[in-house]
C-alpha cells in the first residue's frame, strides 16, 4: 500500500517537517532490527475525532521498551501528548498513528545499550488493512509464531514482524488474504497482525497470551464488550482443528478492526457469512468508535482536527 505523507512528525519532543524525519543507514536499527512501535487509529464521530485507547497503546509502547531495555525519556502523559500534538498539527482524520522508537546512529555491534534512542510519532490517512467483501479467506501458515523465550510476543517489536512477513507473504502467494500461525506446540496463535476469535455454540474463544499472541488492544476491547453483552468467554489453548469446526471466526486488530473469516484452508466457517455473535461484537465496537453511542468506557481521546480524506503526497503511487 503506498504511503501517504502528512506535514509533521514528532521527534524526541519536537514537531519536525515530514521530509526531515530521516536516519543514517548505519543506525543500529537498520542492522539489528532494534525497534518497537505502536499502531493506533483515530476515528471520526460526526464533527469530532477521537484516538482509540491512547493510554493503553502508549502503555504497551512503554512495555515493549522495558522488555528491550530501551530508555524512553518521556512519561506516559508526555507520550500521549506527543500523539495528540502530531495528529492536531497534521489535522487529518480519520487516520492511522504510528509511534515508534529505535536504537539510532553512533554504535555498531549487537550490544545496543550505548546506541542513542530515537522516538518518533507519525500519522497518515489509512483505510482498511484487509480488503475483503463478505469475509476473509485465510489459511493456516506453515510458519509458526515466535516460540516462548525466543522473541517476546508481548513486545511489539519491529523484528517480530519478520515472522509476520513470512506468514503474510506465504498467504498472499497462495491466494489467501491472511495466514494464521500456530504456536510452537501446534495450538492456534494469531494472524500476522491480528488476534483471532472463534465462536462455537454461542461461546467466544480466544488464545491466551501464553500462546505467543500480542496482547491486542482490540482483543481486550472485544473481551470487554463480550462480557458486557453476556457472551460467555473462554481464553484457552485452541487446537488447530477447532477453527474448522467453529460456527464463526473473526480477526481483531487496529488495522483489521473486526473482520469475519469466511473460510480457513478453503473450509467454510459456518455458512461463510458474519455470524450473530460476531455481528453483535462488530456493531458494539463500531457504535462506540463511530460515536453512535456514548463512549461509556472512555476509549476515545478527543483531538481537534479538520477532516480530510487525503493530505500530502502518495509515495510510490
Ligand atoms: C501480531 C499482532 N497481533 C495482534 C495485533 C492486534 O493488536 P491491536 O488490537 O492492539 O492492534 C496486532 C496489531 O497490532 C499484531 O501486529
Amino acid at each position: 500500500m503506498p504511503l501517504q505523507t502528512t506535514t509533521h512528525i514528532w521527534h524526541n519532543g519536537h514537531l519536525i517537517p515530514w521530509e526531515k524525519a530521516t536516519t543514517h543507514v548505519m543506525s543500529h536499527v537498520i542492522h539489528y532490527g532494534s525497534s518497537i512501535f505502536e499502531g493506533i487509529r483515530c476515528y471520526t464521530q460526526g464533527e469530532t475525532a477521537g484516538i482509540f485507547r491512547l493510554p493503553e497503546h502508549m502503555r504497551r509502547f512503554q512495555d515493549s521498551a522495558k522488555i528491550y531495555r530501551m530508555p524512553i525519556a518521556f512519561s506516559l502523559e508526555e507520550l500521549q501528548k506527543a500523539v495528540v500534538d502530531v495528529v492536531e498539527a497534521n489535522s487529518v482524520a480519520p487516520c492511522y498513528i504510528r509511534p515508534f522508537a529505535f536504537r539510532g546512529y553512533g554504535e555498531i555491534g549487537v550490544n545496543p545499550l550505548k546506541a542513542p534512542m530515537e522516538i518518533y510519532v507519525a500519522n497518515f490517512p489509512w483505510g482498511n488493512f484487509i480488503h475483503v467483501d463478505g469475509g476473509a479467506d485465510v489459511c493456516i501458515s506453515s510458519w509458526n509464531r515466535l516460540a516462548p523465550n525466543t522473541m517476546p510476543s508481548l513486545a511489539k517489536a519491529g523484528a517480530n514482524y519478520m515472522n509476520s512477513q513470512l506468514i503474510r507473504m506465504e498467504a498472499d502467494i497462495n491466494g489467501y488474504v491472511e495466514g494464521i500461525a500456530l504456536d510452537r506446540n501446534g495450538y492456534l496463535s494469531e494472524g500476522s497482525g491480528e488476534n483471532l476469535f472463534l465462536v462455537r455454540n454461542g461461546t467466544l474463544y480466544t488464545s491466551p497470551l501464553a500462546n505467543s499472541v500480542l496482547n491486542g488492544i482490540t482483543r481486550d476491547s472485544i473481551l470487554i464488550l463480550a462480557r458486557e453483552l453476556g457472551i460467555p468467554v473462554v481464553e484457552q489453548a485452541l487446537p488447530r482443528e477447532m477453527i474448522y469446526i467453529c460456527d464463526e471466526a473473526f480477526f481483531s486488530g487496529t488495522a483489521a478492526e473486526v473482520t469475519h473469516l469466511r473460510s480457513v484452508d478453503r473450509i467454510m466457517v459456518g455458512d461463510g457469512t458474519m455470524g450473530t455473535v460476531t455481528r453483535k461484537l462488530h456493531d458494539a465496537f463500531f457504535d462506540i468508535v463511530n460515536g453512535r453511542v456514548e463512549d461509556r468506557y472512555s476509549w476515545l481521546t478527543p483531538v481537534k482536527v479538520g477532516k480530510h480524506d487525503a493530505v500530502g503526497e502518495m509515495v510510490n503511487a
